[in-house]
């Protein structure tokens, strides 16, 4: 069962606490009336590198993207259901270390861990204690500083439902290896401490589809820098043209990860997308999501 607050009339409402921090949020950045007036049908900013780009994206398409990943977590009509599944297993309790990449303002990680814990608060799921590791990786460190402070801001309220975090950011290009290999030093130099490494990539296939061969050498080396440990790698994109060709240059660079032998691959149709609620605008808009889990069997 889902708690009324996030599942209504088959229409998705986000958590009052996640929907709070990024209201004050968008009134600090002066972005308030911009997203007010915003109407979903074009595809929305991108993110990019400087402070006007980031501000922009954020009121345009942070809540598309945090409404993705809640739909994936809450599966109101068990469309993902073993990802769902897993998902709640994993974040139940112990010891876990995420790598975000792209980080951007944080959309899909404060959706993941507020409705995580959302199913606590209404005992949907065991309320043990989760310590998590975040390390989030971007190439704008205009958006890392907004996911620093909005981090900082739900950190307080996740520990009422025993999740304690800590996180780190770190500037990152994805299209230099280089640049890889400090990320997963990083993400990597207290290996032993967690049960499980996770890395979630929401949303990266909006740079365009010309630019995903730049990140193969980057995205490769992740994954092999992996294999030894217990790794999920999560990809949530929305149910776009570019996100199909995203998910294409994926599936080409997995044929290597033979130790990631379960893979799941669902690609929702146009008929099949989600209405959710947009607080700002007030306003329903529909989503349609791209998911792919590489695992190993459990
Ligand atoms: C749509 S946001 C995704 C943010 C977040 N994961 C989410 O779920 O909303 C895309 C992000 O990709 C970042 N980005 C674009 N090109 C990049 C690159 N070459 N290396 C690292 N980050 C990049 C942008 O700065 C932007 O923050």
């Amino acid at each position: 069962m889902i708690p009324s607050s996030l599942w209504k009339d088959n229409t998705l409402y986000q958590p009052d606490k996640l929907i709070d921090i990024y209201k004050n949020k968008l009134i600090e950045l002066s972005m308030y009336d911009h997203a007010k007036k915003y109407h979903k049908k074009t595809t929305g900013a991108t993110g990019g590198k400087n402070i006007a780009e980031t501000k922009k994206h954020f009121a345009e398409r942070f809540l598309t993207s945090s409404a993705r990943t809640q739909f994936v977590i809450i599966d109101p009509r068990e469309d993902f259901l073993e990802i769902s599944v897993n998902l709640k297993a994993t974040f139940g309790g112990g010891k876990i270390s995420i790598l975000d990449i792209p980080a951007g303002t944080g959309a899909g990680i404060l959706s993941l861990l507020s409705n995580i814990s959302e199913l606590r608060a209404h005992s949907k799921l065991p309320k043990l204690p989760l310590y998590i590791n975040i390390l989030a990786g971007d190439f704008s460190s205009s958006a890392l500083k907004i996911y620093n402070e909005l981090l900082e801001e739900i950190k307080m309220y996740l520990e009422y439902q025993l999740i304690y975090i800590n996180y780190e950011i770190c500037e990152w290009d994805a299209s230099s290896p280089q640049s890889t290999n400090l990320l997963i030093r990083k993400f990597l130099q207290n290996e032993d401490a967690y049960e499980e490494h996770y890395v979630f990539m929401s949303a990266f296939s909006g740079v365009g589809s010309p630019i995903y061969k730049q990140f193969d050498k980057s995205f490769t080396y992740i994954q092999i820098a992996l294999s030894h440990l217990n790794t999920t790698i999560l990809y949530i994109e929305p149910n776009t043209n570019e996100a199909s060709s995203f998910s294409k240059f994926i599936t080409k660079l997995h044929k290597l990860t033979t130790w990631l032998p379960k893979v799941i691959n669902i690609s929702q149709d146009s008929t099949s997308r989600f209405k959710w609620y947009d607080p700002i605008t007030g306003n329903t808009p529909k989503s349609g999501i791209i998911l792919k889990q590489y695992s190993r069997e459990k």
